[in-house]
Order: structure tokens, then sequence, then C-alpha cells
């Protein structure tokens, strides 16, 4: 089966100003030769960003902020990203977390997850899904997470979020295996990144602890798998064994395991 290749082609990335969004970005810029267009809120992360890939090679950077709480942004970034390039792959990344006991954090809180981490995901593949089947190519990746594969305790709207994402992408791909749209998703487990510091999960788990991969060697094994049109990747060998490893125990386990890993100090 042939690979993707991204090579002056552009490519819609979400959640660009930090972590493993903008760690995808250099990746597929420098690596892919892809030319880009970034999403996020923080207009000022992307500018600096679009300075960084665009001194440094022959790959341009177009830039649209955009807040996934919105829904008309949401739609709003569809159609300018359409009307500004040629867009051929969309990875939906953008995402957050709460960390704590579910009642313990505002209701907004939860909506705001659900709008960005499902919701959001939900409208942008189905748009270019459509978007792409007129065209008769293109690719999305979502940017699921293990948390969508087992339950966790004291992350349970994300965890829900991201079960609702895995379920999607993995339905929708079924839905269009005979289409030529390749639909993939990318499970990582933790990555040192902002959404740790945010929540407060990095005083559980600290950001060099052996339980947090690096961003950047996450983003390139997310394009590696991408490239392969993977169903469903999972980076790193631990977290590999442990997506497989849960299906042999009981849920309440499994649960009570999270449970132990994730339970504030
Ligand atoms: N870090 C982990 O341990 C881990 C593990 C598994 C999966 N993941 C997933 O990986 C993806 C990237 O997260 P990360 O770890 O790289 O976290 P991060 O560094 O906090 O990055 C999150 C990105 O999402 C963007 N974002 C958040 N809310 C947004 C909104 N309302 N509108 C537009 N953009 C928004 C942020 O940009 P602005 O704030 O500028 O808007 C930022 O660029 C997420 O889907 C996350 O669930 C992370």
């Amino acid at each position: 089966m042939a690979k993707l290749n991204f090579e002056n082609k552009w490519v819609l990335i979400t959640g660009t100003s930090s972590g493993l969004g903008q760690a995808i970005a250099l990746y597929m810029a420098k690596n892919e030769k892809a030319n880009l267009v970034v999403a996020a809120r923080r207009k000022n992360r992307l500018e600096q960003l679009k300075k960084e890939i665009e001194s440094s090679g022959n790959t341009t950077v177009k830039i649209i902020p955009t807040d996934l709480n919105q829904p008309q942004d949401v739609e709003n970034l569809f159609k300018q990203a359409v009307e500004t390039a040629d867009i051929y792959a969309v990875i939906n990344n953008a995402g957050f977390t709460f960390y704590g006991k579910a009642e313990e954090a505002h209701f907004n809180t939860f909506d705001r997850i659900i709008e960005v981490n499902l919701k959001a995901m939900i409208h942008l593949s189905l748009r270019f899904l459509s978007w792409f089947q007129q065209k008769g190519e293109g690719a999305i990746l979502n940017i699921t997470s293990e948390a969508g594969l087992v339950p966790i305790p004291y992350q349970l709207v994300y965890s829900a979020s991201k079960h609702g994402a895995q379920a999607f992408t993995e339905g929708l791909r079924m839905e269009n295996r005979k289409s030529g749209i390749v639909i993939s998703s990318f499970a990582p487990s933790g990555i040192a990144t902002e959404m740790l510091t945010k929540s407060g999960l990095d005083k559980k788990h600290p950001l060099d602890s052996p339980f947090n991969m690096k961003a950047e060697k996450v983003a390139k094994l997310a394009v590696k798998a991408f490239k392969k049109k993977k169903h469903l990747a999972v980076p790193g060998f631990i977290n590999k064994l442990t997506v497989f490893m849960v299906r042999f125990f009981p849920r309440w386990l499994v649960a009570a395991v999270a449970e132990r890993l994730y339970r504030p100090e």
C-alpha cells in the first residue's frame, strides 16, 4: 500500500501553539516538506512558529487564529482553510483536560472539554471528509489518547471525550473504507507538555518522569503512523503493551489500577 506523501502538500493542524501540535508542525515542515495551515487561540505563538519554519526552509505557513470552543470559529476554520489553501490532510490535535475529582470542576469546564476534544473534532472531520470526497483524495488524523481506550479516574470527562473521539474515528474509517480517504487515529499516553502543567497533572507525574514521552518523539511517531495509514497507533512500547494487556483483565480491575496511577497526592 502506497504511503501518504506530504511533500509540497497543505496540511491543517489544530492546537499548534504548544506541545504535540507544535512538534508535529515542526516535524511536518522539516522532515516531510509540507506547507501548513496552523490553528489555535494564541496568535503570537502561531506567529513565532511561522517565523521559525519559514526562516529555516522552503515551506509556507498560514495562520488561522481559532477558538474551538466557539462553534462559529470551528466552521470558520474549515471555510477559511479551504479558501486559503488546497488542503490535503487535517490533523485534529487540539485538546485539554481537567485533573481532579469530577465533582470539583465547574460544569462549564466539562462543556469546554467536550466542545474542543470531541465536538470540534467531529465537525472538522465531517466537513473535511465531504471536501476530500469531492476532490477524490485526502487524509484525516485524529489525536485521541490512551484515555480513550481505558477509563482514567480524575480525568473523567477528558477520558469520556477521548472515548467518544476514538469510537467516532474508528467508525468513520470503516464507513469510508472504500472511499480512498485515509482516516487514522493516534492514541498517546503521557507527553511532557503544557497540558500537564496547566491541569496540575505534572504534580503527580512530573514532566521529566519516565511516565511522560517527549513531544518531539511522539510527533515523529504520529506522522510515521499517519503516513502508513494506520487504523490506530499507540506510541511507546509500554503504552502498546498496556493497551494490548488490558483486554485480558476485567474492566473494574483496569479502572482500579488507573485510579491508583492517577490518584492525586
Ligand atoms: N500531554 C499528554 O499527556 C497527552 C496524552 C494523550 C493525548 N494528548 C492529546 O494530545 C493533544 C495535544 O495536547 P498537548 O499535550 O500537546 O497539550 P498542550 O501543549 O496544552 O496543547 C494543546 C493545544 O490545544 C490548543 N487548544 C486548547 N484549547 C483550544 C481551543 N479552545 N481552541 C483552539 N485551540 C485550543 C492549545 O492552543 P491555545 O491554548 O493557544 O488555544 C494548544 O495549542 C490533545 O488532544 C491531548 O488530549 C496529550
